[in-house]
């Protein structure tokens, strides 16, 4: 029987393919195998040698998706035939990327891994628009939901969320007005400043700022993905536009300032 092969778990980033760490490049150049998600950029695979297999594991709803069973024992099974495997996922893997479950079920089954960390969007979104998740005198905590379980009781306890600091919310675009609501009940004041962006560090990237009392409205026609960030750090964009930085996707946003100012 061959030796286990190996499997690393590479976060892609969030977009923009030169977002990539240099190591998940290397993984990605010497894997036999890719398993790969939605969120990452099929850009990368341009990086793997052309005879290596590619496995799509992605959520989108017209293609066959891999469930997490079936991925885990895929991972699990061509490791064990002695292969160098790469699952890349978008992001970071450890960032509601179910990395963890992976790690685990791997573990479980004596297969070597390695986690290579991506650059996740919950930072790195925010930031190509201007957006420190931190700022000194303004920020000095950020908090990362999910906006996924928006309606779902046993989902992010939207009560027990700190009322100050930075809430960076994931996947929260289709319930961002039940969101907003529980914000509000939860103490948030309604000018607090707020943004959504999608498609972030992507040529298609597209974003629009208000505060929490307008961003449900504002955002209504942006799909997903996309990340709505809400405190006083949103205010630091409007800053530097104000300086004359300008940002991909910012036209809409000027003109939203010019709203709001
Ligand atoms: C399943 S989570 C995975 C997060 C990923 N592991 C990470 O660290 O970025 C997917 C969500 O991440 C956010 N996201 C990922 N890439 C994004 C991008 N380029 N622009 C905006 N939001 C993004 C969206 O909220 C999307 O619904």
């Amino acid at each position: 029987m061959a030796a286990t092969g190996i499997v690393y778990l590479v976060g892609a980033g969030p977009g923009d393919p030169d977002l990539i760490t240099v190591k998940g490049a290397k993984c990605l150049q010497m894997a036999e195998l890719v398993v790969y998600d939605r969120l990452a950029n099929p850009a990368l695979l341009d990086l793997v040698q052309p005879w290596a297999e590619k496995i799509y594991a992605g959520k989108e709803p017209q293609r066959h998706r891999l469930d997490q069973d079936e991925i885990n024992n895929l991972l699990i099974a061509e490791a064990q035939k002695g292969k160098t495997v790469v699952r890349l996922k978008g992001g970071d893997p450890f960032v509601f990327g179910r990395g963890g479950e992976e790690c685990l079920a791997l573990a479980a089954a004596h297969v070597p891994f390695e986690v290579v960390p991506g650059i996740s969007s919950a930072m790195a979104v925010p930031a190509v628009v201007g957006i420190p998740v931190t700022h000194r005198q303004v920020a000095q905590t950020f908090t990362v939901v999910t906006g996924h379980t928006a309606d779902d009781p046993f989902g992010t306890n939207w009560d027990d969320l700190p009322r100050s600091g930075t809430l960076v919310i994931l996947m929260g675009v289709k319930h961002l007005p039940q969101i907003v609501e529980r914000l509000l009940a939860n103490g948030r004041s309604p000018t607090t400043p707020a943004a959504t962006i999608r498609a972030g560090t992507l040529p298609e990237q597209e974003f629009v700022v208000g505060t929490l009392a307008d961003i449900a409205d504002k955002a209504q026609h942006l799909p997903p993905p996309a990340i709505t960030i809400v405190g006083e750090v949103v205010a630091v964009h409007e800053q530097l536009a104000t300086l004359g930085a300008r940002f991909r996707g910012h036209n809409q946003a000027v003109a939203n300032y010019q709203q709001l100012y």
